[in-house]
């Protein structure tokens, strides 16, 4: 149960917790582009400062690229230990000119706050160290031992994380872990994710002749790059959604009847969601609804692709090069590893032999299932009754968290709650990012009844 002065203490102080959440977002820590380093360490350091204004005790460490922030509360015996996972960095803004006002200058309207970062991850972060804030500004001491890994590359894929997990294993044991970096099912539908799907992301690029030729002059006797990078493109797929690499489907742990049902019986409201998407219609692969389509089945999309004269009017050429993005959305039991091998294969027998296509593997992740039958899930499941009022679903993400498998993997790790604060229609990675102020105070009230609840 969560103290009386603490939960009054949240609601007191819920202008000025925004106004903090305001001051994050105003860093544009991109982790993608190299102009925004300064940025990033800008974040990190904001991080450490809000976690030391809570007593912690913490430091910065640099790895190869970006840094992380590890912190902890001050040492209280026998009390359970929480390891909180964040990232401070975030996704690239563009298209600039679709934003309503600048994505780093945050703006509050309707009951949301807009910019880049602020359902992704900064304003869910943020919940677990103003709940920590709440608990001693109202006078309590904190019931758990909190450990903090913040860090500021999730969003390229986590690629010094791993060699950081290794070295600091000792530091980051704990009883649980906590990571609120995905969504609600729906806007008031609150949920626990307990599956996230993997991912594999790769470059191609064609290269054919030394220069773009005259498509008359030439025409008909070159491969074309871009002619040649469409057809491998749509050969990856099969008219009816379903990916073509031979083997793609071999290892997925198929859904159980009992977790097919209990998707059925989510409340999705497909037309609202077309709504917002703007799309009159769903795709996907046959045979399975829009929950398991878009949470537990693998997927294959091109993200970018480009080649040739798109300027105004016409050019009469033959590209010299084209080039895409191509990732895959992998889940449970899917190895990138071996992916990335029938991928590789299939490329190169679909590649004719008067171009060069080169593939250039970009960042992966594993996908992830969560035990549900935890004592730390019924913390939590108490916790998100307690702050959204209402007790929450389980439901599998679509979307990867790369820390996820690390921290199974490297500290052994099983007790891992994945609490989505953002919603689905947040605009993560899109232009309008936004996350509403309520969900951001319910979430500190549920993040501050966690911390009560987890050693019960
Ligand atoms: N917050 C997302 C992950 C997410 C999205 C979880 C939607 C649940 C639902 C995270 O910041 C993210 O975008 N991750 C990347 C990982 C990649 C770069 C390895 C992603 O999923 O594209
Ligand atoms: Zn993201």
């Amino acid at each position: 149960m969560l103290p009386a002065s603490v939960s009054s203490y949240i609601d007191k102080n819920r202008q000025a917790f925004v106004d903090d959440l305001a001051a994050f977002l105003k860093i544009s820590s991109v982790s993608t582009l190299s102009e925004h380093d300064e940025d990033i360490r800008s974040a990190a350091q904001w991080v450490l400062d809000q976690l030391e204004n809570c007593g912690f005790e913490g430091k910065i460490y640099q790895t190869q690229r970006h840094p992380v922030v590890l912190a902890s509360s001050e040492h209280i015996p026998g009390a359970p230990v929480l390891l909180v996972y964040g990232h401070y960095d975030v996704q690239p803004p563009d298209p600039l000119d679709e934003w309503e006002t600048p994505p780093f200058s945050p703006s509050t309207r309707d009951g949301y706050i807009y910019a880049r970062g602020a359902t992704d991850d900064k304003g869910q972060f943020l919940t677990y160290v103003k709940a920590a804030q709440a608990i001693l500004g109202a006078g309590e001491k904190l019931p758990v031992n909190l450990k903090f890994l913040v860090e500021g590359e999730e969003e390229i894929g986590s690629p010094n994380l791993e060699k950081f997990l290794r070295e600091h294993r000792g530091e980051l044991i704990a009883d649980a872990v906590a990571i609120s970096d995905g969504a609600q099912f729906a806007p008031g539908i609150p949920a626990i994710t307990y599956g996230l799907r993997g991912l594999c992301y790769f470059q191609l690029d064609v290269q054919g002749p030394r220069f773009d030729l005259h498509s008359g002059g030439f025409g008909g006797i070159v491969e074309n790059p871009a002619q040649v990078l469409a057809n491998i493109l749509a050969a990856l797929k099969a008219p009816d959604e379903t990916v073509n690499l031979p083997g793609f489907y071999d290892d997925v742990l198929p859904l159980q009847k009992s977790e097919r049902e209990e998707m059925a019986s989510l409340p999705v409201d497909e037309s609202r969601i077309r709504d917002y998407l703007g799309v009159p219609e769903f795709t996907g692969e046959p045979g399975y609804s829009v929950v398991e389509r878009k949470g537990a089945r693998p997927t294959l999309d091109i993200n970018g692709l480009w080649g040739g004269f798109s300027g105004q009017g016409a050019k009469t050429i033959i590209p010299a090069r084209a080039g895409a993005k191509v990732s895959m959305r992998l889940v449970p039991n899917q190895d990138p590893g071996i992916i990335t091998r029938i991928f590789h294969d299939f490329i190169e027998k679909n590649s004719p032999a008067g171009v060069k296509v080169k593939i250039t593997d970009l960042h992966g992740a594993d996908p992830v299932l969560v035990s549900r039958q935890t004592t730390a899930m019924r913390a939590a499941e108490k916790a998100i009754a307690a702050g959204f009022g209402k007790k929450p679903v389980f439901i599998r993400e679509g979307g990867s968290i790369p820390v996820v498998n690390l921290i199974k993997k490297h500290l052994g790790q099983e007790n891992i709650l994945l609490l989505g604060w953002g919603c689905p229609d947040d605009g993560a990675h899109s232009p309008n990012e936004r996350f509403s102020l309520d969900d951001f105070h319910r979430a500190i009230h549920s993040v501050a009844t966690l911390y009560y609840e987890i050693g019960v």
